[in-house]
């Protein structure tokens, strides 16, 4: 039934469809936004079933209803271009399934919840080999979950005669002994759904329920089939605590597969990575490290703990310092970053450069080898290579009204605690004096210095102290002499 990859054959597959349900209320999420909206280790949860189900070719139909715009904003986002159905009123699991009929044509269709992010493909594969190897009219995943504390899933009821879903709400039973849980998955036979889908009832709490068509197929002798998974990869998200849940799942998942891959974390359970991440071999994340899509870290880095950093790439050899931010950014080999640096907006750093504490770079390049160790700001700048920009460097991007830029060539020197005022050009090998306040470009191999002229007065520093010391004396005594009298007249 399988080929090499263990996924059935091309040829099986064109006989399935799929529906995903994407409509719901989203209710007991309690945020006003539709749940599937919300990320999972930077994935929105509509966005896995898609990207499981194109990964295994079956063609999807999305129900969409509630918040229909946000889920088709995603979509689009991220380039997915799914045809869907509107379910003008949540009316239900299996009225949502109802508005899809005239869109069946295959002779198999695979209806899943959209709250699921936790399916693999392993799972779906199997469920699509037992529905074709048994001919069953619905085969459905069920898992099993001992926890009573998880409620909310429908309860699989089989005896010798009938299988049933009761929802969680109709469940009268133990739900520590009866574990079996409805996992949300049903592969139909179409013929199935067409003769009996709109046989279902509206039930008490106004909604049509998929789970009733399993009842039915039971009862009219109609074979139903199901294949237990476990209960972590089909988790449904109903709340944000079962998202919490889930995201910390997904999260271990991703780490444990970097581990694999020889990636060393000091503190893994503190750390969090997207799945839009890369990380290259024998690279160490420290404690409290957060990679956010977009971010490719390469081979033997360091990134310590607390570092923040999204959607940019770090080459290889580079070490990123405690608490470091770096965002839409790129980082090339062997530079060093932080303790306390933000990098951000387009900004380069490259080869071999050092970016200390306390900086921030933003729409900057800082050319090979060049060095910004101590606080500063280096904002709209091209800077060159071999330069050294001195502690407390701020370059005056920005007027009131527009950023100009600054760009200093190679070799140059920025004296410590100098204010650079763009638009400006330091040639190569030019010199700025510490201090300075430089509003006028200078010419290579330039020294320029901007400052008051120093003034030395011989001997002062000794008649200043004089002079403060007597200030202080008649201070106290005049203080002094106050509390005595407010003293006296209290008594008084
Ligand atoms: C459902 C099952 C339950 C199962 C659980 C697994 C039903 C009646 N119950 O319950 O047996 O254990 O999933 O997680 O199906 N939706 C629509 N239109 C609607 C209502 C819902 O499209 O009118 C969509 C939702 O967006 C969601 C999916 O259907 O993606 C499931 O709905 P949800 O309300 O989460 O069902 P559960 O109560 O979790
Ligand atoms: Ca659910």
């Amino acid at each position: 039934m399988t080929n090499q990859k263990g996924s059935p054959r091309s040829g099986i597959l064109n006989s399935f469809q799929a529906i995903i349900l994407a409509a719901g209320k989203s209710s007991r999420f309690n945020t006003n936004l539709s749940k599937l909206s919300f990320t999972l280790c930077g994935k929105e949860m509509i966005v896995y079933p898609i990207e499981l189900l194109n990964s295994i070719n079956i063609p999807i139909t999305l129900v969409l209803g509630h918040q229909k715009e946000i889920i088709l904003n995603i979509l689009n986002k991220n380039s997915l271009n799914i045809p869907w159905i509107e379910q003008k009123e949540q009316l239900g699991t299996g009225h949502a399934l109802g508005s899809t009929a005239q869109n069946w044509t295959a002779e198999n269709i695979l209806v899943m919840n959209g709250d699921m992010p936790l399916i693999n493909q392993e799972i779906i594969n199997n469920l699509i080999e037992v529905h074709i190897a048994s001919n069953a009219s619905v085969t459905f995943i069920t898992a099993h979950n001992s926890d009573p504390s998880i409620t909310g899933y429908g309860r699989v009821i089989k005896d010798n005669t009938l299988t049933e879903i009761v929802e969680s709400k109709d469940f009268k039973g133990d739900p520590s002994t009866n574990c079996c849980i409805n996992a949300g998955i049903y592969l139909f036979k179409r013929k199935f759904l067409e003769n009996n889908l709109t046989k279902l009832k509206t039930n008490s709490s106004g909604e049509i329920y998929i789970t009733d068509l399993i009842k039915l197929a039971s009862q009219n002798k109609e074979k139903v089939e199901t294949i237990s998974a476990q209960f972590d990869y089909v988790r449904g998200i109903n709340t944000l605590k079962e998202l919490w849940v889930a995201e910390q799942i997904k999260r271990s998942e991703i780490i444990n597969a970097w581990m694999n891959n020889g990636v060393h974390f000091l503190s893994p359970q503190s750390v969090h990575i997207d799945c839009d991440v890369a990380i290259g071999q024998n690279s160490f994340i420290g404690a409290g490290v957060q990679l956010f899509k977009g971010t490719r870290i390469g081979k033997n880095c360091k990134v310590d703990a607390f570092s923040l950093i999204s959607n940019s790439t770090i080459h290889n050899s580079v070490v990123i310092n405690p608490h470091s931010i770096i965002s839409d950014s790129e980082v090339l080999d062997n530079a060093q970053i932080g303790p306390f640096a933000h990098i951000k907006n387009q900004s380069i750093i490259m080869h071999d450069a050092k970016i200390g504490n306390f900086i921030e770079i933003t729409k900057t390049v800082v050319g090979q080898n060049s060095k910004a160790k101590h606080f500063g700001y280096l904002g709209n700048s091209k800077i060159g290579a071999q330069v050294n920009i001195g502690a407390g460097t701020v370059i005056c991007n920005y007027n009131g009204i527009e950023k100009n830029e600054t760009i200093i060539k190679d070799n140059a020197f920025i004296g410590a605690n100098s204010s650079l005022i763009a638009p400006l050009i330091v040639e190569q090998n030019a010199m700025i004096a510490a201090g300075s306040v430089i509003n006028q470009d200078v010419p290579k191999d330039s020294l320029a210095i901007s400052r008051p002229p120093q003034v030395i007065k011989k001997n002062y520093a000794v008649k200043l102290k004089e002079k403060y010391k007597e200030r202080k004396d008649i201070c106290e005594n005049n203080f002094k002499h106050k509390i005595k009298t407010n003293t006296l007249s209290e008594v008084a």
